[in-house]
């Protein structure tokens, strides 16, 4: 325990030196000024306050000036009386006493969707001589990323290290004032990581330590160029922990070698007093919610007898961590994968001992800990700010132009008004009332697609006003009064405002009267003055028809119907198959019988060709029970069979084309496009009628065998439809109610009491079902590849909903915008579905009943809520970098 005590103050030591230079600093600076320093790729390091770009002595890293990447704040420099050894970066910084909110906008080279460490590093050394540190907060983006509390920096500040991929190809890192001192920042840096590697699942992680064991506690910490991806590696080695090393290089030849663990780290170690002795450690994350996630990394560095290998088992509060045991090789590193399953707790201790039977005392090598950080609050459309982002640099505007326009909120930028309805905000009005802009009107306007409200009066502004200002379709109101503008006003535009669906302003214009209309009408007013409050409710809620009806246009082009479909059931030949297909050109799919194309019948209707492979064991009577039962099969949430092809050996399915895929891609965490909760109840809805038909309306009754996601295809307006009959048997009798032939269906999926008796009826169906239902709440895939092993969905969930935390158990893609008893009932329908003993499962037309009043719940509340009044509370996670370090400590024993 005492030993503890001093570990704390010794591991606060250690990070100190995060900021410690050793000797030979300063010097030698201005022999890089002026010529170009080399960049190394996927690094951005900008040294805040500084006033010219540097290579850091001991890194060899370029850091720039931010002189021409921020336009507010000031310089400072720290007191003179800080550390004499404090790093370049640290030395000046910028202080932001104006605004609320500022910010810095990262551009990587590499852009959107790639993985980045980004850091933050604040050194306060009494640069306003008031000796009083502040507290202000810290945003990645639109989202809270700490509150930055420096009170018990200690001697050489902070940094905060986040690991993030961006959905945008910027990054903005905002300080907020929060009214406890003047937010400063002294450097800010951003590292290209490899994809492959941290993996975030659309949160970010926030970095509480990466500790390099064995290394001695006075050493340095390791980073550039000895990690490659500018890891800081603190040294950690308690007193009971014997350190070793190799002066021997140690490979990482393994799967995880993206890690790239520097050589240095990995050749330091520590090791236990015995085989019978842990090396054991505990820390306590900021709050007992956060999730953690713990990476281990391992390499044999002592060279055993006889090729002998050590090998380890690690403990989590006294239980297995790992179901197996780890096996090293001399020299070669092995990382250790979080389990796929976030660790929380109060306090957890970890303990590694050596493998039951291993007479070898466990090592450890590095580890390194991570929280895992909601990222809730969506960005503004790209489209918006990319045009507000040009229209403030074409008028030199700054006001309170900084970070994302709309987001959060309470600091979108003045002038501005965003829509927060949709998913994704957008700028709803721009008021640039006498603010002295000069020029032209800016084209970038016209990509403001949401704008309603445009107020650019009172300003310089000259040349003729643009055509586009008629073609923006939500657009009714332009006040541009008391400009130098001239020319004609466009016709459209004055036609939309002699309609009544714009108002359009244009007097105290120097040459006002060119128009056509202007002419006519010599002294007419263009003015349509001051709309009434009422009218302005029914140009909003035109607005809003409009919208939806063109969201409706939208989501029902193209799409193939039924009626045109129904008419053309019938038989192909194959050289008719070859040409519907263009030669089997596009493949979109593949299933249990061979690859499906893209077709396109005479009338331009696009098909779906299942071309049955010859070489498939499954053969001829598959095909024949597919092609027979879909003939006679018709139901709206059923894929039709328009036609076949049955000639010899060449036998193709061809089926209506559902345009958007199926539920198992839409699902993925690929897919960007996040489907909505409605949406998702619309489609469990959709397929549980699908099925009830299958079961109920087919006599004899129809088993699917195979339902899954991959098997539920959606149309072009997300209507779901059950595809894929290929392993259904019609039944003999609704009494004989189980038929046994070969294994069907799919893993994950499959009914365990199938599985133990090889009977197959209805209800290993809705046991299906209720799988396909847990993966549209939680957007999860039935069986999640897991990093050491592979978790079934039900294994990942139960302990969740037991919980009763409802907002862990859903997609949090979704980011709280559901309700919570609307997302309650659709998980007790799915519990309903997957009890292990068949005859508890409901009738799927139970099932399908219940979802039905499910969606209902959904619909009235959704009515009755305002937006976002469910997003989920977030949890303050007020503990710093250096509490929490200093609580990791070695576990009394
Ligand atoms: C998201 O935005 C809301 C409203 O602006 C804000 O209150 C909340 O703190 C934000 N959440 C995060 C994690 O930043
Ligand atoms: C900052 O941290 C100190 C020490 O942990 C704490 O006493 C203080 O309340 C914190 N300040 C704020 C504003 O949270
Ligand atoms: C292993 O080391 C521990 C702690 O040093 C000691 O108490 C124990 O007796 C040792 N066991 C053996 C088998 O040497
Ligand atoms: C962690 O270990 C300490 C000391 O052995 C013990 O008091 C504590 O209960 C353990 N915590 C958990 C969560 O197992
Ligand atoms: C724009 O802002 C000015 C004041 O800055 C205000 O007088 C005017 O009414 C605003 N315009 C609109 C359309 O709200
Ligand atoms: C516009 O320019 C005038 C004169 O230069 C200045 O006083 C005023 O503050 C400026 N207004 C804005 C909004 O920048």
């Amino acid at each position: 325990m005492n030993s503890a005590s001093n570990l704390k103050a010794r591991l606060l030591f250690v990070l100190a030196i995060t900021f410690v230079g050793n000797s030979r600093v300063a010097a030698g600076n201005n022999q890089n000024a002026g010529r170009k320093l080399d960049e190394i790729p996927g690094f951005i390091s900008i040294d805040c306050g500084s006033n010219e770009d540097y290579i850091d002595e001991q890194t060899k890293i370029p850091y720039v000036s931010d002189k021409e990447l921020i336009d507010t704040g000031i310089v400072k420099t720290v007191s003179p009386e800080s550390p004499r050894n404090i790093r370049q970066n640290a030395k000046n910084l910028r202080s932001f006493p104006q605004g609320t909110r500022n910010c810095y906008t990262l551009r990587p080279e590499k852009g959107k969707n790639n993985n980045y460490l980004i850091r933050a590093r604040f050194f306060y050394g009494n640069y306003d001589g008031k000796n009083q540190t502040p507290v202000f907060d810290l945003h990645l983006g639109v989202n809270e990323w700490k509150t930055v509390n420096l009170t018990n920096a200690g001697p050489y500040g902070v940094h905060y290290d986040i690991i993030h991929v961006p959905l945008m190809d910027y990054i903005d890192v905002c300080l907020i004032n929060t009214g406890r001192g003047v937010p400063f920042i002294s450097s800010l840096e951003l590292r290209l990581l490899d994809n492959s590697i941290y993996p975030t699942q659309g949160r970010a992680l926030t970095k509480l330590g990466g500790l390099d064991v064995g290394r001695n506690p006075s050493d340095s910490d390791v980073r550039y160029p000895d990690d490659g991806y500018d890891r800081i590696w603190n040294p950690l080695l308690f007193d009971q922990w014997i350190p070793i090393s190799t002066s021997s290089t140690v490979y990482s030849l393994s799967t995880d070698n993206a890690y790239n663990i520097p050589d240095v780290v990995l050749r330091t170690a520590a090791k236990s007093q015995n085989s019978t002795t842990p090396l054991s450690f505990y820390f306590s994350p900021p709050d007992s919610l956060s999730q953690c996630y713990v990476y281990f990394h391992f390499a044999e560095i002592e060279k055993l007898e006889n090729g002998q290998q050590r090998e380890l088992t690690i403990l989590l509060n006294g239980e297995r961590y790992l179901t197996e045991s780890v096996t090293l090789d001399y020299l070669n590193s092995r990382t250790i994968l979080p389990t796929e399953l976030a660790i929380m707790g109060e306090r957890l201790n970890f303990s590694i001992t050596a493998a039951e039977g291993s007479k070898f005392p466990p090592i450890l090598n590095a580890v390194e800990i991570f929280v895992s950080k909601e990222l809730p609050n969506k960005t503004t459309a790209i489209q918006d700010v990319e045009a507000i982002m040009e229209i403030k640099k074409l008028y030199k505007l700054t006001r309170n132009w900084q970070g994302d326009p709309c987001v959060p909120r309470e600091y979108s930028w003045d002038g501005l008004h965003c829509s927060y309805i949709y998913n994704i905000p957008s700028i709803i009005s721009v008021n640039l009332s006498s603010s002295n802009l000069t020029g032209k009107i800016a084209t970038s306007f016209s990509n403001l697609k949401a704008i309603e409200s445009l107020d650019l009066s009172y300003n310089d502004l000259t040349g003729p006003l643009p055509e586009f200002l008629a073609q923006l379709p939500n657009l009714y109101s332009v006040d541009l009064r008391g400009n130098k503008f001239t020319g004609s006003i466009p016709e459209d535009l004055l036609q939309k405002s002699r309609d009544g669906t714009l108002v359009l302003s244009v007097n105290e214009n120097p040459d006002p009267c060119q128009s056509v209309a202007c002419k006519r009408g010599k002294k007419k007013e263009f003015v349509i003055p001051v709309v009434a409050s009422s009218t302005a409710a029914v140009l909003l809620l035109l607005f809003i028809f409009s919208r939806l009806a063109i969201y409706k246009q939208k989501r029902h082009g193209g799409m193939v119907t039924k009626s045109n479909i129904k008419s053309k059931n019938q038989q192909y030949s194959y050289s008719e198959v070859v040409s519907i297909t263009n030669n089997f050109e596009t493949i979109i799919g593949g299933g249990g019988f061979g690859k499906v194309y893209l077709g396109k019948l005479k009338d331009e209707i696009q098909v779906a060709v299942k071309l049955l492979s010859p070489s498939s064991n499954q053969g001829y009577k598959e095909f024949q029970a597919e092609a027979q039962l879909l003939m006679i099969v018709h139901h709206r949430n059923l894929v039709s069979l328009v036609g076949y092809c049955d000639e010899d050996d060449q036998k193709a399915l061809i089926y209506e084309y559902m345009e958007n895929g199926n539920l198992h891609q839409h699902l993925s965490v690929k897919n960007t496009n996040v489907m909505t909760w409605n949406e998702r109840l619309n489609i469990a809805v959709d397929a549980a009628h699908g099925l009830e038909y299958l079961h109920n309306g087919c006599k004899p009754p129809i088993i699917h065998r195979d339902l899954k996601t991959s098997n539920i295809l959606l149309t072009g307006h997300m209507q779901a439809k059950i595809a894929d009959f290929g392993l259904s048997r019609i039944f003999a009798t609704e009494s004989d109610s189980h038929v046994s032939t070969c294994p069907a269906g799919t893993l994950g999926y499959l009914d365990p009491e199938y599985q133990a008796s090889g009977n197959f009826n209805k209800k290993s169906d809705v046991y299906s079902f209720g799988i396909v239902l847990f993966e549209l709440i939680t957007g999860r895939p039935a069986i999640m590849r897991g990093l050491e092993k592979n978790i079934h969905i039900l294994d990942w969930i139960y302990p969740i909903i037991e919980s009763g935390d409802i907002q862990s158990v859903v997609d949090p893609r979704l980011q709280g915008k559901f309700h919570t008893n609307s997302a309650w009932k659709a998980v007790e329908i799915a519990l309903s579905c997957i009890p292990p003993i068949a005859s508890l499962r409901p009738d799927i037309s139970q099932v399908l009943a219940e979802l039905k009043e499910c969606l209902a719940l959904e619909m009235t509340n959704a009515s009755l809520a305002t937006e976002c009044n469910m997003a989920p509370s977030s949890i303050p996670l007020e503990t710093s970098y250096l509490e929490l370090e200093s609580d990791i400590a070695a576990l009394a024993r």
